[in-house]
């Protein structure tokens, strides 16, 4: 399972605003493979969930000013919006940042559930069923359902009936963020995107997703966005860090936390560690994405730039099994005068 799923090239999304423009990707190189999990990290931002809007040509109002996106072996960035459906939902499927606005508050979760499988294959008639409270047991989609759910820790029938007739408010975080979860998961999609899955969980609940999306990462190709260290350490086999809308570093989840190559990493990770796993946002090191400094956009904040780091966009290296963004990198080790 090496072939590549995912290519993102030099990609530059952008917004006028009134302030000015924001550069919210600023030349994001970035590959996937099927059956890779790859993990964003970067502080607060620095184009995240741009990018993943941008995967599925959802970041309007923001316009993709240069670069190019192919998926699956077509280029997204040339798909009529029409074309588009066919590449979100079965393609590419998000669970979104924040599970509590995700539900619709006026349906029941086996109403909301049905209908994407209705979205998936046609109208199934399961969506109707569920809509009247009768889920029809034993019938292709109900198993197809009930086997998706149950992988999510609803396996008990009474139980499982009991999430279907549910309103998402009576729903605590974890068993929403699973709803959520199971929406992507019954599309079948070839890529399965994370933005901030266990953010603004409690602690019990983030362990429960964190074991889940890691079991889940076993089959699915998955993308994590995340601020915690924690959770891509235990989901991801790869991650790429993000600063001013760029990828600065990537590499192997074990090699980039052990031996982190980019000043910015390491300084990431230093105050992921004097605060304990909470989101990062370092306000040493916030870059307004408006006004870019020229050079690398880090240099203001970096305690090793050189001259070069002011004048100089930094080139990307890259390597096997990553890549580093900085002109102190030599090819080996870390970036170092
Ligand atoms: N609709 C919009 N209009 C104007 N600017 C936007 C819009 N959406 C995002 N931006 C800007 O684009 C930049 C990147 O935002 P993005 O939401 O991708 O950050 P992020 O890395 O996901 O942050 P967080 O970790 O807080 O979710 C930010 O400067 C943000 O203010
Ligand atoms: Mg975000």
């Amino acid at each position: 399972m090496t072939d590549s799923l995912l290519e993102v090239r030099d990609l530059h999304v952008r917004f006028n605003t009134p302030r000015g423009v924001v550069r919210a990707n600023n030349g994001i190189n970035l590959g996937m493979n099927t059956g890779e999990s790859l993990g964003i990290m970067g502080e607060s931002g620095c184009g995240k969930t741009v990018l993943i809007l941008s995967l599925m040509r959802l970041q309007q109002p923001g316009v993709i000013v240069g670069g190019s996106i192919w998926f699956d072996g077509r280029e997204v960035t040339r798909l009529t919006q029409k074309e588009m459906q066919t590449v979100r939902g079965k393609g590419i499927a998000l669970i979104p940042q924040n599970h509590s606005t995700a539900l619709n508050p006026a349906y029941t979760v086996g109403e909301q559930l049905g209908e994407t499988l209705g979205r998936r294959q046609g109208k199934t008639g399961l969506w109707q069923t569920l809509r009247a409270g009768t889920p029809g047991a034993g019938t292709r989609d109900y198993e197809n359902l009930r086997h998706v759910l149950s992988g999510l820790g609803f396996n008990d029938e009474s139980v499982l009936r009991r999430l279907l007739a549910s309103y998402p408010h009576e729903l605590s975080g974890g068993m929403g963020q699973r709803v959520l979860i199971a929406m992507a998961l019954l599309l079948e999609p070839k890529l399965v995107i994370a933005d901030e899955p266990t953010t603004a969980l409690d602690r019990a609940t983030r362990a429960e997703t964190l074991e889940l999306l890691g079991r889940l990462s076993a089959d699915t190709t998955l993308m994590v966005v995340s601020h915690e260290v924690e959770t891509l350490v235990c989901i991801c086999n790869r991650v790429a860090v993000m600063y001013g809308g760029r990828v600065v570093e990537s590499g192997v989840t074990g090699r980039v936390f052990s031996d982190p190559h980019h000043p910015y990493t390491r300084i990431l990770l230093q105050s992921q560690h004097l605060i304990r796993g909470k989101p990062v946002s370092s306000a040493a090191v916030a870059l307004d994405m408006v006004n870019f400094p020229p050079g690398c956009p880090f240099h203001p904040f970096c305690p090793e730039a050189v001259p070069a780091c002011s004048r100089e966009e930094p080139p990307e290296t890259v390597f096997d099994s990553g890549s580093v963004a900085c002109h102190l990198y030599n090819g080996s080790g870390t970036c170092s005068k």
